[in-house]
């Protein structure tokens, strides 16, 4: 069973083909996003479950829509509306969605509740975001950053903020696709000791700096993400506001940076928070192509997982 749990679980041979079958498509596609099919329809005949426990605009639009374009089917369910929600164990769950459909993402809190569907669904599972890791998100963060300026190994990429489950995935690419990583923010967020230690073990230069202004010196990118997460209780907004403040990306700390360095958030963002819109709407910020990419990374995810 292939399945798409974490950057890190998945080898970096594998994740090189993933990155390079999505800008295939995406260019035989000639880059647009919308309207007509694939010529090609891999997944014809193919039912998706998409299941989130938390809101989401970009995972559940660019998964629905990118299936759509590769002639597979889809159905969107909300864990609350699911016997899930009310008491039914996720092994069950896994057993029975297996029987209808050829591969659930889902968006869930735990991780225990994705590695617990993985362990007994019959089908791939694809992790849509834990509390934990946003392996997706990455993979559209790559193909973004590679498209805009070539390899991304050996690079330098700065995360400015809270140590969190996208910049966990963000360690796990480093280790896979070769890059060096420094760490910027509050050490009460700092990321889990557990992934710095795998970049590391993989050889890659990761660096904890709380000075922001010396971080994101020589940075080839520069990463953000909002301040209080899904997972985050809204009581600890105004301490988590009050520790991240000095790690806004604004526009004197980007001219730190390279000149030529993106900048990046996986969105939805909170703008004058932990980046300007002068930064987000700045010639180095590529955000929208990240967004845009999610659809063009995740197809070529699901073809990895399907075989097809
Ligand atoms: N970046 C991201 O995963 O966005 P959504 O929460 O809108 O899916
Ligand atoms: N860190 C954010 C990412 C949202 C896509 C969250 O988990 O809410």
């Amino acid at each position: 069973m292939t399945h798409f749990l974490d950057i890190h679980k998945t080898d970096a041979a594998d994740l090189r083909a993933i990155i390079d079958q999505a800008r295939d498509m995406k260019e035989a596609r000639g880059g647009c996003p919308r309207g007509m099919p694939d010529a090609e329809q891999p997944l014809a005949g193919r039912m998706v479950a998409l299941i989130f426990e938390k809101p989401s605009t970009r995972t559940r639009v660019s998964f629905d829509v990118g299936v759509r374009q590769m002639g597979g089917q889809t159905m969107v369910l909300s864990g609350a509306d699911m016997q899930l929600g009310h008491g039914e164990t996720i092994a069950d769950t896994a057993r029975v969605m297996s029987r209808y459909v050829d591969l659930i993402m889902i968006r869930t809190f735990d991780e225990s509740v994705l590695l617990e569907m993985a362990e007994h669904a019959d089908v791939p599972v694809v992790n849509g975001l834990t509390d934990r890791t946003h392996p997706c998100q990455i993979m559209a963060d790559i193909l973004t950053y590679e498209e805009h300026r070539g390899p991304i190994t050996g690079r330098q990429v700065v995360w400015s903020g809270d140590g969190n489950n996208v910049c966990a995935s963000f360690l796990h690419a480093a280790a896979q696709f070769g890059f060096d990583l420094t760490f910027t923010g509050p050490m009460q967020l700092d990321p889990e000791p557990e992934f710095i230690g795998l970049a590391r073990k993989a050889g890659r230069n990761v660096t904890i700096e709380r000075d922001p202004a010396k971080a994101v010196a020589g940075a080839d990118l520069v990463v953000t993400d909002t301040w209080v997460s899904m997972h985050d209780s809204q009581s600890t907004k105004e301490r988590r506001h009050n520790m991240l403040r000095p790690y806004q990306v604004n526009a004197e700390l980007m001219a730190q940076a390279k000149p030529d360095a993106l900048f990046m958030h996986c969105l939805p963002a909170h703008r004058g928070e932990e980046v300007t819109s002068e930064v987000m709407d700045g010639p180095n910020s590529v955000i929208f192509d990240e967004a845009g990419n999610r659809l063009h990374a995740q197809k070529a995810i699901l073809r990895h997982c399907l075989g097809v």
